[in-house]
């Protein structure tokens, strides 16, 4: 169902980077777009940002009842999109917390998957899902345990979902390093430095700008006839 001015679009998590890159640009194709987060402040900053028309709301995607809320308040929508995630501390197995672990996957993996079964009560007929994966699924590394477990658990998740689900849609986006706001807790120095060296080591020569990878949302919301695929925007990592 291609993106244009009769689409309604919901997204989880789209205040900062990748998903604000959505919103922006499904705003500019002309779509309807509703984004939320947990931050009222990172909502009012998203929304001054994005072109008029588009609507927020504050929900944390850890609550039941504020996720039932934000989609009361969006309505019926033809696509839904979940990017929402807390900044990413890679930490090696001896760092490891119980506690830590179920924070991460918490919001990358079990409440998607809340947010998806109460999305679809409103989505229209044709409409379609796209979560959030990485490619640290197929390439981790030391201190990637959990982003490559999570990365993979929502691969395999929306293949099973595209069956149960059917005729909705249910895909992924699998990036590579992205310049965004999730690398935050990283110093400036240090962090320009993993995007240079990141950048150096594949064939496209440079880390993905958030727009790189939004148009793969863009791109999956559009295509009618893929379902349960994971679409890597990667620059190369995994070939190089
Ligand atoms: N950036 C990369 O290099 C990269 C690479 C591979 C995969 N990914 C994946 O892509 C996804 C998006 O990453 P990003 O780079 O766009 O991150 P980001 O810029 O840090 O954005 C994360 C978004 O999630 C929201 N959020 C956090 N906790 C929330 C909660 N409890 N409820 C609702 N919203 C919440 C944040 O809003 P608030 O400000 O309100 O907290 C923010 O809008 C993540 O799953 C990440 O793992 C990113």
């Amino acid at each position: 169902m291609t993106v244009n001015t009769s689409s309604r679009i919901v997204l989880l998590g789209a205040t900062s980077g990748i998903g604000l890159a959505v919103a922006r640009s499904a705003a500019q194709a002309g779509a309807t777009v509703t984004i939320g987060s947990r931050n009222p402040a990172s909502v009012d900053r998203a929304l001054r940002e994005l072109p008029d028309g588009v609507t927020g709301y504050t929900v944390d995607a850890s609550s039941s009842d504020d996720l039932a809320a934000f989609f009361e308040k969006a309505g019926e929508f033809d696509h839904f999109a979940y990017t929402a995630a807390d900044p990413l501390a890679g930490a090696p197995l001896n760092d490891y917390t119980v506690d830590a672990a179920f924070q991460f996957f918490g919001l990358r993996l079990v409440h998607a998957l809340d947010a998806v079964r109460l999305a679809i009560p409103h989505l229209r007929e044709g409409g379609s899902i796209t979560l959030t994966s990485g490619t640290a699924a197929f390439k981790g590394g030391t201190g990637w345990t959990l982003g490559a477990a999570a990365s993979g658990a929502t691969i395999s998740v929306v293949r099973s979902l595209a069956v149960e689900l059917a005729p909705i849609r249910v895909n992924a986006v699998a990036p590579g390093v992205v310049r965004s706001p999730l690398w935050a807790q990283m110093s400036e120095t240090d962090r320009e430095e993993m995007y240079r060296a990141t950048g150096a080591s594949l064939p496209l020569g440079r880390v993905a700008e958030v727009d790189d990878v939004a148009k793969a949302y863009l791109a999956l919301m559009d295509q009618d006839y893929a379902t349960g695929t994971t679409s890597i925007v990667d620059g190369g990592t995994l070939v190089a």
